[in-house]
């Protein structure tokens, strides 16, 4: 059985998706969608600022390494699989979820490039130069492209598709994938 275990709170002044709502999955999943717009609308800061807020900083950096990848296996793992099994043909999902597989893909060999810069800005203080600033004003509107595509076609029919016991098994693979006791 896994560890009773809370992952390290989300820094800056942005509250944390409560744990709780993990056992409403989509709800979850919505509510780290509206995370990552805030997101999103931090990396344009940054690229835009003269002198980069820490604050903004460290917030990305923070999603970047302890939530990107695990809200990434959310849907990869759990939610798009699901939504394969039950969607209708006329759902045309299948079409969706390859754009949204090469989208998490993408953003998954740019997160290495981001976090480097990220934390090369931390630490000198220094303004991002024209090629840093062009690397997060793309990964912050491919983001939000994507996140577009989740909150307007994934979600909605998710809500209508998904059985309670496909919520129950989403659930699961989301407490596991954070060290979360089951029985909780
Ligand atoms: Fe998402
Ligand atoms: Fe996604």
């Amino acid at each position: 059985m896994n560890s009773k275990t809370v992952p390290r709170q989300r820094g800056g002044c942005l509250a944390p998706t409560d744990l709780n709502l993990i056992r409403r999955p989509l709800e979850f999943i919505a509510e780290d969608h509206l995370r990552e717009r805030l997101i999103c609308a931090a990396l344009d800061r940054i690229a835009d600022s003269p002198l980069p807020d820490r604050g903004d900083l460290e917030m990305v950096l923070s999603f970047l390494e302890l939530e990107f990848s695990l809200h990434h296996a959310d849907e990869e793992d759990g939610l798009f699989p699901l939504m394969l099994k039950r969607c209708e043909p006329e759902d045309e999902i299948d079409k969706t979820i390859v754009r949204l597989q090469a989208a998490h893909r993408e953003a998954a060999l740019s997160k290495p490039k981001i976090l480097v810069l990220l934390r090369d800005l931390l630490h000198s203080g220094d303004s991002p130069d024209i090629e840093a600033r062009d690397l997060l004003r793309a990964f912050a509107a491919s983001e939000r492209q994507h996140l577009i595509v989740e909150n307007a076609i994934i979600l909605p029919i998710a809500r209508v598709r998904l059985t309670k016991d496909d919520l129950t098994a989403l659930t699961r693979g989301m407490q596991c994938r954070r060290g979360l006791d089951q029985t909780s």
